[in-house]
């Protein structure tokens, strides 16, 4: 109920009406080496269905920083999710670079973004899609999903290689994009 209610309320930034589907999450986090990372950043987390799955899969002395500007949602994953490893913000996803340095993080393994692209103004997916590019390590992924193929394009001049994978199992169904620096 709270997904819809703040779809309704803000729709050009939550993009959704539903969390997403744990065969969704799979094919998001599912093919990561959890014993090689050191640091995983999630951008637009909404209720946590993610987020809560790949703490799960977390060494001990891992980090995960989290960035959600609804303040509902923030507010839910405050109370809910109370773990030493992990940093939730109420920030917007661009300001990754100045949270990974507060944290002494030089870069992020993974960025696990489901932020919904399409709706957004070009200089908010620029201005992202910059700051992921430029804090991922160099054997990292970002890895996003989105209902439509709108923003293949985009990602493949801004990453190197971009995979694509396919959620059928999801309301609506979904594509994975794996991209590379
Ligand atoms: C499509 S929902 C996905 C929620 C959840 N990960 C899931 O799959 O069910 C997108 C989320 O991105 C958040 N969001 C939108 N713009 C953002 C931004 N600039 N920075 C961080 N989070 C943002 C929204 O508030 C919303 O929670």
């Amino acid at each position: 109920m709270s997904f819809i209610t703040e779809f309704f309320k803000n729709k050009s930034e939550v993009g959704a009406v539903a969390p997403s589907s744990k065969f969704l999450g799979k094919k998001m986090y599912g093919g990561i080496n959890f014993s090689k990372v050191k640091c995983i950043v999630e951008f637009g987390p909404g209720t946590g269905v993610f987020t809560k799955e790949i703490i799960k899969r977390m060494n001990p002395d891992a980090c995960m920083l989290v960035f959600e500007t609804n303040p509902s949602f923030y507010i839910k994953l405050k109370q809910e999710i109370v773990d030493p490893r992990v940093v939730i913000l109420n920030e917007s996803a661009e300001k990754i670079g100045e949270y990974l340095a507060l944290e002494n993080q030089e870069k992020a393994d993974f960025i696990i973004s489901s932020l919904p692209l399409t709706v957004f103004p070009k200089e908010l997916k620029e201005s992202i899609l910059k700051s992921a590019v430029e804090n991922l390590s160099k054997n990292g992924q970002y890895i996003q999903f989105q209902y439509s193929l709108n923003a293949h394009k985009l990602l493949k001049e801004k990453f190197n290689s971009v995979k694509l994978a396919f959620s059928l199992i999801n309301m609506p169904p979904a594509f994975v994009y794996k991209c590379s620096i």
